[in-house]
């Protein structure tokens, strides 16, 4: 069994500082950290898929580095739009992927159990929406060569419209170059994204697309021609990807905050 948890979208703030006045996102990825540490199996590894810092700044990457330290399980970070690499790679320095790729790009393999984990990084310095441009895509298709492994490939934007239409226009522009790649490898079980701060699930490139929703606030649902940028506080969650022979890759959303329960199932005599 391997178990590897997402979580994404932190934009963790420079430390009495909420984000956009309403999300305490500082304080909402701490109840994350807790939750993960407290899962009983541990994961094998915590994987963020990017807007790990809210406005890349050095204050925002040492909250990031003092509160990912504390996760029990190792830690697989990429960056998102919100997040500049290099800042990143200084502020996170001894997460040992960070160091991995080529200088404008943070990208990496790495197995995790019986899965492995290919790392993307969308980012485009300054700019809302993601690309990955040829030489990554062309990486990727190599790495993707090496191991038949199955594989879990990991980038901040998702590769195509979802629906949303404000969110659709900040998506990754070279989302057809890497289903042209992703649709050659067969054992790429799931593509996982953040950036939508929702739960999605799509089919893309003839495998399972899948973003999480975020720790912190979630973009609101409106499918509508003109849905504005609205956030909401609707429950925060996370990914938990389960992999076992018999079943494959499974994706379970678990929720951050506590609910009424566990109530058993108890089943009253008599009653029709
Ligand atoms: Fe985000
Ligand atoms: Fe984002």
């Amino acid at each position: 069994m391997t178990l590897i948890a997402q979580i994404t979208d932190l934009h963790i703030r420079p430390n009495g500082l909420a984000c956009r006045r309403v999300s305490e996102t500082n304080m909402l990825a701490e109840r994350a950290v807790r939750v993960l540490n407290a899962l009983d199996p541990q994961p094998d590894a915590v994987v963020v898929t990017g807007d790990l810092a809210d406005e890349a700044g050095e204050r925002e990457y040492a909250n990031v580095h003092a509160l990912l330290s504390r996760l029990r399980a190792p830690v697989y970070v990429m960056p998102g739009n919100h997040d500049l690499t290099p800042r990143m790679r200084a502020g996170l320095s001894g997460f040992s992927c960070v160091d991995s790729g080529s200088a404008d790009k943070m990208h990496y393999a790495v197995d995790i159990g019986a899965l492995r984990l290919v790392a993307l990084d969308s980012s485009v310095p300054g700019a809302p929406h993601g690309e990955l441009g040829e030489q990554q895509v062309a990486w990727l298709d190599r790495t993707l060569g090496e191991s038949a492994r199955p594989t879990i490939v990991a980038l901040h934007h998702p590769p195509c419209a979802l629906g949303i239409r404000h969110m659709d226009a900040i998506a990754l522009i070279d989302g057809q170059a890497l289903a042209a790649v992703v649709s050659k490898h067969s054992h790429v079980e799931r593509v996982i994204c953040g950036h939508v701060h929702r739960s999605i699930v799509a089919g893309f490139a003839g495998t399972v697309l899948a973003l999480a929703p975020s720790t912190a606030h979630q973009v609101v649902l409106d499918l509508g021609e003109k849905a504005p940028p609205e956030f909401v506080m609707e429950p925060p969650a996370f990914f938990l990807h389960h992999f076992t022979k018999d079943s494959g890759l499974v994706t379970h959303l678990a929720y951050i905050e506590s609910f009424p329960g566990p109530f058993p199932f108890i089943f009253d005599e008599g009653v029709e």
